[in-house]
C-alpha cells in the first residue's frame, strides 16, 4: 500500500487514480475545478469511460479514493505524486507545458521530504529535466522526477491500465526505481514487463509508439485508396498482410483517418520536436498530410456521385472520433461536416454518446436526431463516420424507405460487401469496390 497524490483529474488522472486505489493504495486526486471536485466526491464520474464507474464508486466508498482542490494537504503524506495535467498543442504544434511546470514550481515550494514526482501526461523529450529544474529552483529537499507515460485507449482505459502490455518507467534514481517497482507489481503478468530506462527514452517511447500506430493506419489508408484505383479489395489485402506476425492484424483498418486527442496532437508534437532539433521527420510529415486528406475522403466520393451538393441533405451516423466514447476532439466527422456545409449541404446527425459535445462546439450548424433512423428522413444519402456497434446490423428496409434514394457512403467499412450487395443499396466504402 502506498499513499499517492494525482494532480489533474482529466481522463488520464482519473483512470490512474481510480486504478491505483483499486489495487489497495490510498489515492488523493487534486483538481483546481471546485465544482468538479464536489461532483466527484458525490460519486459522479465526470467522463464517459466503460467500467470506470464501478471502480470509482467502490473505492470512494472504501475511502481509498479522495478528492480535493488543496495541493499541500494532498501531497503531505504522498510518497508518489503523479502529474496528469493537460499539455494542449500550441499554434505551432508543440506541447504547452505551462500547467506541468506551474505545478512543479508549486510542489517545489511545499515538499518537506523526499518525493517521487511522476510525469504521466504525454510530454516532449526533456520535460522531466525541465520539471526537475522548476522544482529545484524552489527547494533543496531531495526528490526524483520519473517519466511514466500512459498507453491507455479511450473506451478500454480501465482494462489497459489494469492489464498493460508493458509499463515504461524512466528514471535513473535508484530509490524511485524501487518505489515504482513496488507500486506496479500488481499489474505485471508473464510477458508484460516493467521496462526501466532513462527519462528521455521513456518520454520518446510514448511519442514514437503513437506516431508508429498513426503511421500504420495511414499506410493502410493509402493502400486502400490505391485499391480503389486498381480494383483490389483492401479487406483481402489487410488479411493477407496481417497474417504476417511481423505486421499483425491490429491497427490496419482503413477509414476516414485517425482523430482523437492523442494521435493528431502527438504526431504534430513529434514533428515539431524534430524541427526544434533541425531533424526532419519525413515519415511523420507524410502521415499528417495523408491524414488531412483522408478525413474528408467521403466528401470526394459524395462530390463524384452528386456533382453539386448545394441544397442536398445528408444523414450522418457517428460524430465521436471513434466508437465507445463521447470524445469529438479532432473527429473526422466534424471535418466532413465542415466541408459539406461549406458547399451548401445540410446535415442531420445521430451519435449514441457525442451529440451534447457536438452541440457545444458547432451548435445548430447541423440538426440532430433522436435515433439512427430518424436522421434518414428525406436525406439524399447516408454517410457513416464512426463504427458504433449499433450501426452494424441495421434495418435496411427502414433505411431504404426513409432515404430519398438508397445511397450509403461508409467511411468505416462497417458492412460486409457480399451482404450489402443483396440489400439493393448503392454502397461506397474505403478501399473496396462499389
Ligand atoms: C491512442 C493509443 O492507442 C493509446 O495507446 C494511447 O495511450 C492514447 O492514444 C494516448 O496517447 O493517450 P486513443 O486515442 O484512445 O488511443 O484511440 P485509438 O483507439 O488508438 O484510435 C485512434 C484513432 O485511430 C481513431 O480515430 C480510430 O478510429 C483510428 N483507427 C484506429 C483507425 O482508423 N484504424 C485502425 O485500425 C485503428
Amino acid at each position: 500500500m502506498k499513499n499517492i497524490a494525482v494532480i489533474g483529474t482529466g481522463y488520464v488522472g482519473l483512470v490512474t487514480g481510480t486504478c491505483f486505489a483499486e489495487t489497495g493504495n490510498n489515492v488523493t486526486c487534486v483538481d483546481i475545478d471546485a465544482n468538479k471536485v464536489e461532483r466527484m466526491k458525490g460519486g459522479e464520474v465526470p467522463i464517459y469511460e466503460p467500467h470506470l464507474d464501478v471502480l470509482f464508486e467502490r473505492n470512494i466508498k472504501q475511502e481509498r479514493l479522495k478528492f480535493t482542490t488543496e495541493l499541500a494537504p494532498a501531497i503531505e503524506d504522498a510518497e508518489i505524486i503523479f502529474l496528469a495535467l493537460p499539455t494542449p498543442p500550441g499554434e505551432d504544434g508543440s506541447a504547452d507545458l505551462s500547467y506541468v511546470l506551474g505545478v512543479a514550481k508549486d510542489l517545489g515550494k511545499i515538499i518537506k521530504e523526499f518525493k517521487v514526482i511522476v510525469d504521466k501526461s504525454t510530454v516532449p523529450v526533456g520535460t522531466a529535466d525541465q520539471v526537475s529544474a522548476a522544482i529545484r529552483e524552489e527547494t533543496d529537499i531531495p526528490f526524483a522526477v520519473v517519466s511514466n507515460p500512459e498507453f491507455l485507449r479511450e473506451g478500454f482505459a480501465v482494462d489497459d491500465f489494469m492489464n498493460p502490455d508493458r509499463v515504461v518507467i524512466g528514471t535513473e534514481d535508484e530509490k524511485a526505481k524501487t518505489i515504482m517497482n513496488e507500486l506496479y507489481q500488481p499489474f505485471i503478468r508473464d510477458g508484460h514487463p516493467l521496462i526501466f530506462m532513462d527519462e528521455k527514452s521513456a518520454e520518446l517511447t510514448k511519442y514514437a509508439a503513437n506516431s508508429f500506430l498513426a503511421t500504420k493506419i495511414t499506410f493502410m489508408n493509402e493502400v486502400a485508396n490505391f485499391c480503389e484505383i486498381v480494383g483490389a479489395d483492401v479487406d483481402r489485402v489487410r488479411e493477407g498482410m496481417g497474417a504476417d506476425t511481423r505486421i499483425g492484424h491490429r491497427f490496419l483498418y482503413p477509414g476516414i483517418g485517425f482523430g482523437g486527442s492523442c494521435f493528431p496532437k502527438d504526431v504534430s508534437a513529434l514533428m515539431k520536436s524534430g524541427n526544434d532539433h533541425n531533424f526532419n521527420f519525413s515519415i511523420i510529415d507524410a502521415v499528417l498530410n495523408v491524414n488531412n486528406q483522408q478525413r474528408i475522403k467521403l466528401l470526394d466520393k459524395v462530390l463524384d456521385h452528386f456533382g453539386d451538393i448545394e441544397g442536398k441533405k445528408f444523414a450522418l451516423w457517428g460524430l465521436a472520433f471513434k466508437p465507445d466514447t463521447d470524445d469529438i476532439r479532432e473527429a473526422p466527422a466534424l471535418y466532413l461536416v465542415d466541408e459539406l456545409t461549406k458547399r451548401g449541404a445540410t446535415i442531420t446527425a445521430f451519435d449514441p454518446e457525442a451529440i451534447d459535445n457536438v452541440k457545444n462546439v458547432i451548435g445548430d450548424k447541423i440538426e440532430y436526431a433522436k435515433n439512427q433512423y430518424e436522421v434518414l428522413d428525406g436525406a439524399d444519402a447516408l454517410l457513416i463516420a464512426t463504427e458504433w456497434s449499433v450501426f452494424k446490423n441495421p434495418d435496411f428496409n427502414e433505411i431504404k424507405s426513409r432515404l430519398k434514394s438508397p445511397i450509403i457512403f461508409d467511411g468505416r467499412n462497417i458492412f460486409n460487401l457480399n451482404d450489402i450487395r443483396e440489400k439493393g443499396v448503392f454502397y461506397s466504402s474505403i478501399g473496396r469496390q462499389t
